[in-house]
């Protein structure tokens, strides 16, 4: 039966569920889940393609941010290199690669893993690091201790909210109901009380906040399995003050062969379904759990922190100055600060020093001048 189906026949005989738990569902379900069975990142036959899909730039720039981890932990000979929800598995394989360029020592010495839950992905990972030892979890816990660096790019977007709105007769939150063979939207009471004191009191009557528990806890829960070190999160974010200036639009989006949907209640395992991250709810999370904000950054600043524009040798025929085009094509597409460059760069640390770390550096003027390298 498909997955909307089961999610009607549950809706009917238990009642409407909460549209945190119909978005565990489509993205998740272990039979029909998007993640599970269908995930297409990159830009063939793909609903959306990720930072890591334009060229080896992004994981060059995280292998200097990891060789910024190791020697703030003081060069040990073994430590851990995690990667927390790496789709296809191109940034883990593009970073391993330039750490190896970049500084051998570290690169002998690191352990590299994946977190993941998709399996469908974890075959695709496996596919593009062919040949290299690597351990593979579905939690964090799965590898602890951690002592190193642990990373994942658009992991917290895939997470399931739930979905609050403002309305006269106060806080409810969005359920997912039947009516025929359509899910709709209906509005209950809160599903937990404490969610209701999650809604900010300037949001606008009518507006949607967005809760992601299951983010926090996952925060929480790495951050648990780091006994030293870093946890470096990228996504599509912002601050509480900023999701608010939406007027209460809410930020929930479906996509599907790099289309917009217009409605994420149809198609459950078809489509993704993603929401912006509230990076003030994980702040707090993760300082609750024990860790400390090293860093915060736009992806822009950080990869020309880390030389996303450093040329490489002058091109000399017509095919390696087509290249390098290209090239540079995809490092602007990245650094764009209306889109992938606005995205939010997070580090947090645990019982290891906060500096060190040239992504995060003083050097902010001087590096960022857009085309200067040219
Ligand atoms: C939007 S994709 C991003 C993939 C990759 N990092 C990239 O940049 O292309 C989200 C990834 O997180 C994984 N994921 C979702 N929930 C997860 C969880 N609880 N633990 C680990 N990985 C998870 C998905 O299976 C997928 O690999």
């Amino acid at each position: 039966m498909a997955l909307a189906d089961r999610l009607i026949a549950r809706i009917r005989s238990n009642g409407p569920i909460t549209f945190a738990s119909f978005m565990e569902a489509a993205l998740f379900d272990p039979e029909d889940g998007y993640y599970t069975t269908r995930a297409a990142i990159g830009f063939e036959d793909a609903d959306y393609f990720t930072s890591g899909d334009l060229g080896p730039s992004f994981g060059r720039a995280l292998a200097r941010m990891a060789i910024d981890a190791h020697t703030a932990l003081g060069r040990p000979a073994a430590w851990d290199l995690v990667e927390a929800g790496a789709g296809r598995g191109i940034v883990m394989r593009d970073l391993l690669a330039a750490l190896e360029r970049e500084r051998p020592d570290a690169a002998r010495g690191a352990r590299p893993a994946i977190v993941e839950v998709s399996p469908r992905l974890r075959d695709l990972q496996a596919i593009a690091l062919g040949g290299r030892e690597l351990r593979w979890a579905t939690a964090a816990h799965g590898l602890a201790p951690i002592h190193g660096l642990i990373f994942g790019n658009e992991v917290l977007d895939a997470f399931p909210v739930h979905v609050l709105v403002r309305t006269e007769d106060g806080v409810r939150e969005v359920y997912v109901a039947a009516e025929g063979s359509r899910l709709v939207e209906t509005l209950r009471a809160a599903s937990r009380p404490d969610l209701r004191w999650r809604v900010p009191e300037t949001l606008p009557m009518g507006g949607r906040w967005e809760v992601s528990l299951a983010a926090e806890s996952w925060v929480a829960q790495i951050a648990a399995a780091l006994t030293r070190g870093y946890l470096l999160l990228i996504d599509y974010a912002d601050d509480e003050a900023g999701l608010l200036a939406r007027l209460g639009e809410g930020t929930l989006r479906g996509f599907s062969r790099h289309r917009l949907m217009g409605d994420p209640l149809q198609r459950p395992g078809e489509i993704d379904i993603t929401a912006t991250v509230n990076v003030t709810a994980i702040r707090r999370a993760a300082e609750g759990a024990g860790l400390r904000l090293a860093g915060a950054r736009t992806q822009r600043e950080v990869l020309l922190a880390l030389g996303a524009r450093e040329a490489a040798a002058r091109p000399s025929t017509p095919l390696e100055q087509l290249r390098a085009a290209s090239r540079r094509s995809a490092v602007d597409t990245l650094l764009d600060p209306n889109g992938l460059g606005a995205f939010r760069v997070l580090l947090f640390a645990k019982d290891a020093p906060a500096a060190g770390f040239r992504a995060f550096g003083q050097e902010r003027r001087e590096v960022d001048r857009p085309r200067a390298w040219r």
